[in-house]
């Protein structure tokens, strides 16, 4: 038997445990053990709850067991964790976590200190989509070239709804809260710090680079309106909130930004709560893997599978897949400002005189070369044009010195709005 001891008894927590009961015979065919859940702590024993566990607030009489089999950790927050993690695999003690918000910061501390003993982190990216397996497992023999993915149900859910719908983004916000989609505070989700804590997740599978969520390109969907949708769609792109990871050279370039896709891609039909991850290996070319991104038994289904695979074969290969260095020399982040990519960016002017000439010669001053312009009339304000540009591929620093001289000048009643393109 297998005892397995579940730290947070919350959304995926408790979806764990009811999971492993319902399922037990399924599971145990295919891990070979009896699994079961024979602990759960909780923070406040009072509160009402449906689970089929015993359970207890006293985290450290949990830590201090010795018959506990495999730890899980469903708790949330990042320090108090990392810190219980590393006690329980200092003790030769498997765990399963699906927090990413602790692995975008200590991955490789983990790792370190596992000493082989296993860590499965399946749930911690796009739930129930086993994108880790495939990265780790099933992808093993490819160079990766790009990780293009769609990894935050609620960014998606409000995107799809302004792209159909016409309606703003505090609009849909507002509503997605009502339905529980987003959070009272949406900011990790929306501001794409959630993305970008799965996309170093993934990279450091794909790549073994090294960074921190702060070094990396993060930009939400807050400012995307309704007028970027209506030229998104005159130009046929959806615009998704994309995490994007690719091999240049000997560098990984990580962002994470609201992005134009082209309309027919798959990736651009991955629709509300949903997540979608593009995977390209330089031997099988583009994969794509689609799914539920979160919910108690999308993400329990993740963490299960990684339950069973520690059942049936107990230490696991390396928590990042990969025993020596990926590369002779080691792959680095490249630095934001070198990012090169297509951008769109939209303003609303004054429509007098010379306006179209100076933004064009400021472009051009900053080494940028323009591919396409359309110019669109006010509606209530006769005096207000909407330009609207596309542009060659063109530096990110470029793009942003741009951005800032435009914005000086008296003609232009907003600022600028830039939003990249991914072809
Ligand atoms: N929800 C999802 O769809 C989803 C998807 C992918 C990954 N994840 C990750 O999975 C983890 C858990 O998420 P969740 O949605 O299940 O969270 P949750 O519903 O808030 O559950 C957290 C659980 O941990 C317990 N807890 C928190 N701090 C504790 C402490 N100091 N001592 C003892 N117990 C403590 C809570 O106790 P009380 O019940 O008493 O408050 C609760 O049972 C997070 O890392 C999250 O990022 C979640």
């Amino acid at each position: 038997m297998i005892k397995v001891a579940i730290l947070g008894v919350g959304t995926v927590g408790s979806a764990v445990a009811e999971i492993l009961k319902r399922n037990q015979a399924v599971i145990q065919a295919r891990s070979g053990k009896k699994i079961v859940p024979v602990v759960g702590v909780v923070k406040d024993l009072n509160k009402k709850r449906d689970v089929d566990i015993e359970l207890t607030d006293d985290i450290e009489s949990v830590l201090n067991r010795d018959d506990i089999d495999i730890y899980v950790e469903l708790l949330g927050g990042v320090e108090g964790p990392h810190q219980i993690l590393k006690r329980i695999l200092k003790k030769g003690k498997p765990v399963v976590t699906a927090n990413k918000a602790l692995l975008a910061y200590h991955r490789y501390d983990l790792q370190a200190v596992s000493n082989g003993v296993a860590i499965g982190f399946e749930a911690s990216v796009a739930g129930g989509i086993p994108i880790i397996k495939a990265l780790r497992e099933g992808l093993s023999a490819n160079h990766i070239k790009s990780i293009q993915g769609i990894m935050n149900g609620t960014s998606n859910y409000i995107l799809t709804k302004m792209m159909h719908e016409k309606v703003s983004f505090e609009q849909v916000l507002k509503e997605a809260q009502e339905l529980g989609y987003a959070e009272a505070d949406p900011t990790f989700d929306v501001g794409g710090y959630d993305a970008a804590h799965k996309l170093l997740i993934l990279a450091s599978i794909a790549y073994g680079v090294h960074g921190d969520p702060e070094d990396i390109l993060i930009e939400g969907i807050e400012h995307i309106s309704q007028e970027d949708i209506y030229f998104a769609k005159e130009f046929e792109y959806t615009i998704k909130l994309l995490a994007i990871a690719k091999r240049r050279g000997s560098q990984v370039e990580l962002r994470v930004h609201p992005a134009m896709v082209p309309s027919s891609k798959m990736i651009a039909k991955v629709d509300g709560v949903m997540n979608g991850i593009s995977v390209v290996g330089d031997a099988v070319g583009e994969t794509m893997y689609y799914g539920p991104g979160a919910g108690g038994e999308a993400t329990a289904s993740s963490v299960i599978a990684d339950i069973i695979d520690i059942a049936r074969e107990g230490k696991s290969s390396p928590m990042l897949g990969f025993k020596n260095p990926l590369e002779e020399s080691a792959l680095t982040l490249m630095p934001q400002e070198e990012i090169k990519t297509k951008y769109y960016i939209r303003m609303p002017v004054k429509d007098q005189k010379g306006v179209l000439a100076t933004i064009a010669s400021i472009l051009g001053s900053c080494d940028i070369s323009i591919d396409s312009f359309l110019q669109k009339p006010g509606v209530d304000d006769k005096d207000r044009v909407t330009l609207l540009f596309a542009t060659h591929t063109c530096k990110e620093s470029d793009v942003k010195r741009a951005l800032e001289k435009i914005n000086d000048l008296e003609f232009v009643l907003s600022r600028p709005n830039m939003i990249r393109i991914e072809e």
